[in-house]
């Protein structure tokens, strides 16, 4: 029987590996969830530990005394104003985080940690990417035309921990567009886009996508939660994956001109069929370049795409963060949310600047599987299926609407 220790134990991604873990006390003797809140009811396998991962090392160090286990996941994650203050703030939570570990000299019994990041590791917040990413795609290391990447500093954080005590492995995992659901957390696809379809019905308007139309008919892979959960405790214990890191997408390859209809049927409501026969309205709308230098720039020779490289341009025919802040929508988000007994703040803590970026960009986002198959990983996820799933949690925590 195995222990693991997940640090951001409720959020998105950490809270699926604690559930996951749980599930199976035949195989985890012992699940320590990690962070600041609780929020969840644990099985008597879990034991809630609070920890702020901004505390000193020899803070952490108290608080961890009675913490000790083979596997740890590193799920913990605060989003800054900056890319500097990302790589300062997150990078030091994941410093201080194993140094603690090694003041209460529970390094002695770990086998393996693994690191949660994602695919601003290939800059996909900074613009279009080589496709499909790959594991072994070269880092954007030249901080004269990226910003510092904070997912380099924690992976090299954890190399160098790992070096320093060879007896522990690491693994990394990049997943993409996640799909899921924790308490209180609005910074979720699922969320907005269950939200913005809930109000458009209660105004009495069809289904419009409001990103980007090029993105519309554009490639994205997603990853469901649940599916990351699996992939994390599959990958620790797979002696040949050690030091190794792995994209973690769901399998399948998706568009919104195919999700897009069937996010109305959910919702009982049908596509705007001219939804992109008007001009944008600028007061509604929104445009911004992203990074001068696009991932895609550092290829440019090798690929024969000399003299094509664009810098790319986030857009959106309704900006979320806009529409959001509009009295009509406020109001029909108020008389719904009466109505339904819904959670009030949905529409206040929806995180619209993240669905506006999720859904605006002007390149594709495909993500390679093929390392994570040689190793053997055969896990697999309908992406519609997951937002379907993650909408039928959303309405029993009462944050939409029941639909179905
Ligand atoms: N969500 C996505 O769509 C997505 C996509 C790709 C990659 N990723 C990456 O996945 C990783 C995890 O992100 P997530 O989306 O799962 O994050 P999340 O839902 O925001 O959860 C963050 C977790 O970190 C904990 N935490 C934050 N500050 C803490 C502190 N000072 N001390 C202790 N715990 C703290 C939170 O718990 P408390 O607040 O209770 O402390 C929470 O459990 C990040 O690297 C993120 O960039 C996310």
């Amino acid at each position: 029987m195995s222990t693991a220790i997940v640090c951001g134990a409720t959020g998105i991604l950490g809270r699926e590996i604690v559930s996951l873990l749980a599930s199976n006390p035949q195989k985890w003797k012992t699940i320590h969830a990690l962070s600041r809140s609780k929020k969840d009811d644990y099985p008597s396998n879990v034991i809630h530990n609070h920890i702020d991962l901004l505390h000193s090392a020899e803070e952490m160090a108290a608080e961890l005394k009675d913490v000790s286990a083979e596997y740890v996941f590193f799920a913990a994650y605060m989003e800054q104003a900056t890319e500097a203050e990302n790589w300062k703030v997150n990078g030091d939570m994941l410093q201080n985080f194993l140094n603690a570990l090694t003041f209460t000299g529970a390094t002695k019994s770990l086998k393996r940690i693994l690191l949660v990041t994602g695919c601003k590791h290939y800059g996909v917040h900074l613009g279009r990417p080589k496709l499909p990413m790959l594991e072994s795609d070269p880092w954007l290391t030249d901080q004269s035309v990226y910003p510092p990447n904070f997912y380099y500093r924690q992976q090299n954080i954890l190399h160098d921990f790992c070096k320093e005590n060879p007896h522990i492995g690491w693994n990394v995992t990049y997943p993409n567009d996640v799909i899921g659901f924790a308490h209180g957390n609005f910074m979720n696809l699922a969320s907005g886009l269950g939200i913005y379809a809930a109000v458009s019905k209660e105004l009495g308007q069809k289904l419009a996508f409001p990103g980007a139309e090029r993105f519309y008919s554009g490639f994205d892979c997603f990853t469901s939660s649940k599916l990351h959960a699996e992939f994390c405790e599959w990958v620790v214990l797979e002696e040949k994956a050690r030091n190794q890191a792995f994209n973690v997408v769901n399998g399948d390859v998706q568009a919104w001109e195919d999700m897009w209809p069937r996010l109305a049927r959910r919702f009982g409501m049908e596509v705007d069929a001219g939804q992109f026969q008007q001009e944008v309205d600028m007061k509604l709308g929104a445009k911004v370049e992203m990074n001068e230098t696009p991932p895609i720039k550092i290829w440019e020779k090798e690929l024969g795409l000399e003299g094509r490289v664009k810098r790319n341009v986030l857009s959106q025919r309704v900006s979320m963060v806009k529409w959001a802040q509009q009295e009509e929508v406020k109001k029909a988000w108020e008389r719904l949310a009466e109505r339904e007994g819904l959670q009030k703040d949905g529409l206040e803590k929806g995180t619209w600047k993240f669905v506006d970026f999720e859904l605006g960009r002007d390149f594709d986002c495909v993500v390679s599987m093929s390392k994570a198959r040689e190793y053997g990983w055969s896990g697999y996820q309908d992406s519609w299926k997951a937002f379907s799933d993650v909408f039928g949690e959303l309405e029993a925590a009462k944050v939409l609407p029941k639909t179905h």
